[in-house]
Formats: C-alpha cells, structure tokens, sequence
C-alpha cells in the first residue's frame, strides 16, 4: 500500500539513495549530507512511501516571479524522481497530486520546473512557457570593446550588493524576463564569477561566469544571469567578458532575446544562435490567478469558458471572465461555454508562447475564433518569457 505523504526534513538518507539512484546512477552512492536548516528553507519535499520506504519523491520550492504583472510566489518543481523497482506505477502522478493540493492550501498560484521530458510534465497540465537566445562563439569574435567611461566593474560582494542586484535583476522585467534568482541562489553557489557594474556610486549591473567543457569536449566560459538597469552598461558586460572570456576558446552566453548581443560579435555568421528556454508552466489556482494578475486595457469584451482539469479540480467548471479596467473578473457561470481547456492548453494560454488565437489556429482548441480572439485580448503573448532554470 502506498502512502503519499509531505516528508520532514529528517528522511535524509533515504532520499540520498532514492537521488542517487535516479540522478547519479553511475556514481557510487554519496554519503547523506549534512542538516542544512538554511537549504530546506522555503523547500516543502513530498514521498511515496511504500511500508515504510521512500519510492518517489517531488519537491515544491518557493520561488519569486512577475508574472502578468504581478509578482507573485510560484512553486518550483524540482528532484522529482522514482527508484527504477517502482517506475512505471504512477507514484509520480500520485505524488502531483498532492503537491497540488499542498499548493492550493499554501496560497501558491502558478508552478514551473525545468523538464527532462515534455510529453511527461503536459500530463501534469505543464507547457513549455520559457524563450532565451544562447549563443557560443569562439571568444577572438568577440568585440574588445571599453566599457563606458564611468562605469566601473568589480567582484560580487553578497553582504553589501545583494538588494541592489535582486533591484537590477527585477528590472530586467522589461525584456521579458520574469522568474527572479532567490535571495539564496545569489548568498550561495561561491563556485561562479560574479561581478556588479557601478556607475556614480549605483548598482547598474550584474554578471556570472563559470569555466567548464563544452558537449563537444571544448574549454568554454559561460556567461548567465546578464542583468543591467541601463543600456550603457551593456558595451560594460561585454568589456569584462571579453576580458575574462579570453582565457578560453570559446565563449557560451545566455540571453534574453532582446539583448542585441550580435552587435559586439565579429562574425555573427560564425556565432552559433540557439533558441534556448526550456522551462513549463502551470496555473494552479486559475480562479486566483485571474483575480490576481493584470489584464491589458484593450480587452473589454468577457468570454465563458470551461476548464477540464481533474488533478486540480478547484480550477474545474465554467467560468465567466470579464476585464474591468486592467484587472479581470471571474465568476462560475451556468451559460454554455465558449472555449473548452484542459489543464495544458489552459497552461499554453495563460504562460505566455502561445495564445489561444494561435492554438486555435493550430487546430488544437475547437473554438470559434471570436472567442480565440477575446480570451487572447485578455491574455496577449507575452513571448519573450525567460523562466530562469533550476
Ligand atoms: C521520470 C520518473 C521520475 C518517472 O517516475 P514514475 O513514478 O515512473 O512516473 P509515473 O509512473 O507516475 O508516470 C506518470 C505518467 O508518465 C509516464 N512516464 C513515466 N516515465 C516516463 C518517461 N521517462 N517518459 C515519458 N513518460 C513517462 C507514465 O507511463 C505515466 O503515464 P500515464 O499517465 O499515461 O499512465 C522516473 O523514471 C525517474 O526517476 N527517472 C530518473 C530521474 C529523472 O529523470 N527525473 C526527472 C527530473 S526532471
């Protein structure tokens, strides 16, 4: 008989063997680490136990994002994993639904996690939600170029920076950007490189590195987490990576798809540009979410819709949406539905890459398009949505 149960922290060993054997399996099996009060902090783990013994396990972290305008708690899904003797039973699927339940109680709203499988996660109600631009070229095409004059670039120090990059960080919301690195991701991690760009005395920049091998076995930098308050200070980012850059072949940048990072590449026909994001998305609280996030002046008209969406089943029934000067009202309606969703459409629609027009479009929501249209006037793209992984 299983039993799908909220862990305490203390079923440390037992998790170190189920991670192991789902992670690491060529590894020999690490010692259980240490307590770490701080680490479990914001973290809720989940298991199936069979008599006794950890079979699965999926872990819910509190994370911060902008979402529709709104900042807002989302749970992060993370170290989901089954030993292989009990794959295949459906505990992960059990375990979900408790996490559900776990984040409707907690007051959290909307969830997202990095997948090793989409088709797994859209069972869940998931959809890929996440757009970046990667790009690797060899550092010598990189433009040397100075940084500014005034702007000035030095180490990272967490004790006195850390409020002044969550504020740079928080202003990338304009290109899109919308899942905040935690207070801890940035107090933690001391293997990266991290420097802050200053201008008058103020905070206008922030940059990580690390040093590794690339999938084809060659020595690269990497850069992540570009965050700048202003424009100037970007010809700033790329002085420095140049700088630290040439001390590998190859240089690997992630990037909102905004940034114009071809302009400071010498032969951008030699960069390799990939369309990077992989992170998915999904509403856990539909009718809270409408009553929390902001809806864009243009939409006026409401639209009935149905949600279909058993593993949350809160969200399920018929719902009138009616905008109102920026916010969106949401009431249960007895009328026949317009548009009917199940949970990873209803995900599709709301996380921003593809609108209900376009699913519409695309043959995968039966609807008429007038309806297609009025949903999606009151949930446009929101395309350049960089869900930053974890
Ligand atoms: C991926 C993993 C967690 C799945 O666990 P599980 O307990 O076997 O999953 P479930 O039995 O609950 O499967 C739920 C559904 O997904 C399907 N499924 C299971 N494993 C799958 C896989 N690897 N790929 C695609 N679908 C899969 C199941 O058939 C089931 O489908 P159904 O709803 O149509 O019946 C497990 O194989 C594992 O630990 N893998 C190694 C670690 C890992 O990759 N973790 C994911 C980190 S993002």
């Amino acid at each position: 008989m299983i039993e799908y149960r909220k862990m305490p922290p203390v079923a440390r060993e037992q998790i170190t063997h189920l991670e192991w054997k789902a992670f690491i399996p060529d590894q020999a099996e690490p010692q259980p680490p240490q307590e770490n009060p701080q680490e479990e902090a914001g973290m809720a783990r989940f298991g199936a136990f069979d008599d006794g013994r950890l079979a699965a396990q999926v872990n819910i972290e509190d994370r911060q994002a902008i979402i529709r305008g709104v900042e807002m708690t989302f749970g992060g899904i993370g170290g989901v994993a089954t030993l292989p003797e009990y794959r295949r039973e459906r505990l992960v699927a059990g375990l979900f639904r408790i996490c559900f339940e776990y984040m409707h109680q907690a007051g959290i709203i909307f969830s997202a996690l990095a997948p090793f499988s989409f088709p797994f996660y859209e069972k869940f109600g998931y959809a890929h939600a996440a757009q970046m631009h990667a790009y690797r070229f060899a550092s010598r095409h990189l433009k040397p170029v100075r940084a500014p004059h005034g702007i000035t670039f030095r180490e990272f120090q967490p004790e006195n920076d850390l409020e002044a990059v969550m504020a740079v960080q928080r202003s990338m919301a304009r290109f899109g950007s919308r899942v905040l690195e935690t207070r801890r991701y940035l107090q933690d991690n001391h293997d990266k490189h991290r420097y802050v760009f200053e201008r008058g005395g103020t905070l206008i920049g922030f940059i990580e590195y690390d040093f590794g091998t690339s999938d084809d076995g060659k020595e690269q930098m990497a850069a992540h987490h570009t965050w700048f308050s202003c424009d100037e200070c970007l010809p700033a980012l790329v002085d420095l990576t140049h700088r630290f850059g040439s001390q590998r072949e190859w240089i690997a940048w992630e990037v909102d798809p905004e940034i114009p990072l071809e302009y400071y590449i010498t032969e951008p026909g030699k960069a390799r540009r990939t369309r990077d994001g992989y992170m998915m998305v999904r509403v856990v609280d539909f009718p809270e979410f409408c009553r929390r996030v902001r809806v864009p002046l243009f939409a006026a008209e409401p639209v009935i819709i149905r949600v279909a969406d058993p593993d949350c089943p809160w969200n399920e029934g018929t719902w009138k949406l009616t905008p109102v000067s920026g916010r969106l009202e949401i009431e249960a309606s007895g009328r026949e539905p317009e548009i009917g969703f199940d949970a990873r459409h209803l995900s599709h629609a709301l996380g921003g890459q593809l609108t209900a027009n376009r699913l519409h479009r695309l043959g995968g929501l039966p609807c008429a398009a007038d309806a297609a249209e009025r949903f999606t006037r009151i949930f446009p793209p929101d395309s350049y949505v960089t869900y930053t992984g974890f």
